[in-house]
Parts: C-alpha cells; sequence; structure tokens
C-alpha cells in the first residue's frame, strides 16, 4: 500500500516514515525542504535499506498538490505531518502560519474528498488543551484559547477536518502530541531545528556540545514540586509507531467514529529540572545553565493520560526519558562532529 507521509523529511515524519517501511508500507514523502534537509532521505536509507520516494512541492501550491494527486491516484492513506512549528514565529507573523498550516491542509483534504474513501491522519497538539485543569490530560478535556497563532492552527485544523468528515467519506485520527524528543536510535536521523531551539531538549543538547553558552530555565516559582515546569516528554520512536498503528486502524476500518482523537504522551511528567539532571547523567556532562523567569505562553505543567491510546490503539511508549535524552545526544554529537 502506498501512504503519502507530508512534511517526510522533517523531525517527526522521517521516523514515521522508517517504521512504515519497517511494517512493509511503500511510502512517498512530500516535502518543500523548509525546515529539514534533502540528506534526510539518505539517513532513512542508511536505517530501512530503502529510499522512499520523494517530491518537492510545497502544500501552498495548490495546483501542485491536485497534480500530484492526479499523478498518484494509488494512494491509501495520508499523514499529514507538514506544518510551520515555532511559536514565537507564528506571533510574529500570523499569516505565514494561517497561509502554510490551513491552506495546506485545506488543499489535500480537497484531493481526498474526491475518493470513494480516504484515510487521513493529522498531527496536532497538547497545547489544544492550555493549562488544563485536571492531570493527567484526557481527552475529554476542555479546548482552551489558543495562545498563539501556531496553537489556534491546530485547533482550527481540528475544526476543519471534522466539519469536512461530516460530509465526505474521508476517515480521520488527530492525534495530541504531548512532547516529542530523542532521535532514531542508529542516530541516522533526528532533530534539526533551524536557530535558536525553543524547545527544552534541543537546548540542553547544543549547550552540551558548546553551541550555546547556557540554557535557561524560564521559571522555578510554579506550582510544581521543584517550581520548574512540568512536560511530558515522548521517545520520537514511540510516536511515529502510534502513527503507524492509526493508520492500520483506519485501512482496517477499526475506527468507530469518522473522526477519533488520540493523546500521544509516555503519561508520566517530568519538570525541567528532572530533565537536566536525567541528562546529565546519562551524558556524563554538567550542563550549564541559569534560572530565569518564566516565559510568556508556558503551562506551568501537561502531561497525558494515555489510557484511551493505550486500550483502543494498543499502543504505549516503550522508551523511557534517559532513552530519549540519551539517543538526542547521540544525534548531538554525530551532527556536530561530522
Ligand atoms: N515537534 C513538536 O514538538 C510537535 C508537537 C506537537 C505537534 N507537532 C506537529 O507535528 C508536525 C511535525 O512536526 P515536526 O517536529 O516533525 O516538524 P518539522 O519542522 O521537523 O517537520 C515539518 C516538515 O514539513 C515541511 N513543510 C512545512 N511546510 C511545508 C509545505 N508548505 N509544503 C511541504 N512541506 C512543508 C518542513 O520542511 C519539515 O520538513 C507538525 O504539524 C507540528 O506542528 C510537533
Amino acid at each position: 500500500m502506498k501512504i503519502l507521509v507530508t512534511g517526510g523529511l522533517g523531525f517527526i515524519g522521517s521516523h514515521t516514515v522508517v517504521e512504515l517501511q519497517n511494517e512493509g508500507f511503500e511510502v512517498i514523502a512530500i516535502d518543500n525542504l523548509s525546515n529539514s534537509s534533502i540528506d534526510v532521505l539518505d539517513g532513512i536509507e542508511r536505517i530501512t535499506g530503502k529510499k522512499p520516494l520523494f517530491e518537492n512541492i510545497d502544500l501552498r501550491d495548490k495546483s501542485a498538490v491536485q497534480n500530484f494527486f492526479s499523478k498518484h491516484q494509488d494512494i491509501s492513506g495520508v499523514i499529514h505531518f507538514a506544518a510551520s512549528k515555532a511559536v514565537g514565529e507564528s506571533v510574529e507573523n500570523p499569516l505565514l502560519y494561517y497561509e502554510n498550516n490551513i491552506n495546506s491542509l485545506v488543499y489535500l483534504l480537497q484531493e481526498l474528498q474526491r475518493k470513494p474513501e480516504a484515510h487521513f491522519i493529522f498531527s496536532s497538539s497538547c497545547t489544544v488543551y492550555g493549562q488544563a485543569e485536571k492531570m493527567p490530560i484526557t481527552e475529554n478535556a476542555p479546548i482552551q484559547v489558543a495562545m498563539s497563532p501556531y496553537g489556534n492552527t491546530k485547533q482550527i485544523g481540528e475544526e476543519i477536518i471534522t466539519d469536512v468528515a461530516k460530509v465526505t467519506s474521508i476517515n480521520s485520527i488527530l492525534l495530541r502530541y504531548f512532547n516529542p524528543i530523542g532521535a532514531h536510535p542508529s542516530a541516522e536521523i533526528g532533530e534539526l531545528p533551524l536557530g535558536v531551539p525553543q524547545n527544552l531538549v534541543p537546548f540542553i543538547t547544543q549547550t552540551a556540545i558548546g553551541l550555546r553558552e547556557k540554557l535557561s530555565v524560564f521559571g522555578s516559582d510554579y506550582p510544581t514540586f521543584d517550581g520548574t515546569a512540568i512536560r511530558d516528554y515522548i521517545h520520537v520512536v514511540d510516536l511515529a509507531k502510534a502513527h503507524v498503528i492509526a493508520l492500520q486502524r483506519l485501512l482496517k476500518k477499526q475506527n468507530s467514529e469518522k473522526v477519533e482523537i488520540f493523546n500521544l504522551g509516555t503519561g508520566t511528567g517530568s519538570s525541567v529540572l528532572e530533565v537536566i539532571n536525567a541528562f546529565e547523567k546519562v551524558s556524563n556532562q554538567k550542563l550549564n545553565y541559569q534560572i530565569v523567569g518564566r516565559r510568556e505562553g508556558d503551562v506551568i505543567e501537561a502531561y497525558a493520560n494515555t489510557d484511551k491510546a493505550n486500550a483502543i490503539l494498543g499502543w504505549k511508549a516503550q522508551y523511557s526519558l534517559e532513552e530519549a535524552l540519551s539517543s538526542a545526544w547521540q544525534w548531538e554529537q554525530k551532527i556536530r562532529n561530522k
């Protein structure tokens, strides 16, 4: 079966391509390389022995999307990762985010609705919950007003897919990721953040390798056990595997609703200081960090209740925080010492 992976050369997309190929799917990846490198294809090939088909297409180009689907009529499912994802940039340039994340989605769905049946997996985010009242967060927690245009594109994306499902034969699964980290254990693929990382783990590894002088810990006065913010860090390979399982569920018509929603996390919250300590342990490095004020827009804590994904998808995160941090460190060392 041929599966389209948009954003297939990006961080989560590339790991998902590997897992799809491992399960015997034929993959065609679309990416405009705006936040990834063509070399990722070689990394995937070194892991799986097979290079996925690749098309350098910008999904904002409606006619290019149309041409792609008329050329590839045998696509059985689509996993849609392609999006811009920098929260700060989305505040500065909201239209870039609305154009990229919304138009791309609409053009894909316009093509899929022509098919007698279609299967669609969407990258959503735990940001839709904002600061949830109860921990761990279930899929039924209320959606909160988005704190950034980026977060809003995820909420609008979910709404678009839900509206479209009512009147088409598109079956979808919305996957709400908590905090994806780590890299493939082979260190052949991983995260390639452009510029100054906004996420904790790439900032840690870049500081440890000497690319950044110091890590800033934003806030030590949160109402948590050690005062720092708590997140649910999930290994990207665990996340990638969940996509394959979700896709198989749709292909086998096991879904009970036209749009299903699952949290993808480990179910365990870790504080910033716990992550730093765990990193120091696995890397044998002392990390240069300082505590600074809170960062605007950060919630106090967010970790997933994963019961639904465990029970219905039969999926559970396997990797520990230490394993995830260790893989991120291997990857950082590999790309910097090239
Ligand atoms: N990484 C996270 O922390 C996180 C958390 C929650 C949700 N998500 C979502 O998961 C998805 C994948 O995230 P990621 O971390 O792998 O990001 P990424 O930036 O590494 O991957 C996205 C890929 O999409 C490509 N792309 C962007 N716009 C495109 C366009 N118009 N046409 C074609 N390709 C385009 C980029 O070049 C990149 O390779 C995104 O939708 C993101 O919003 C990510």
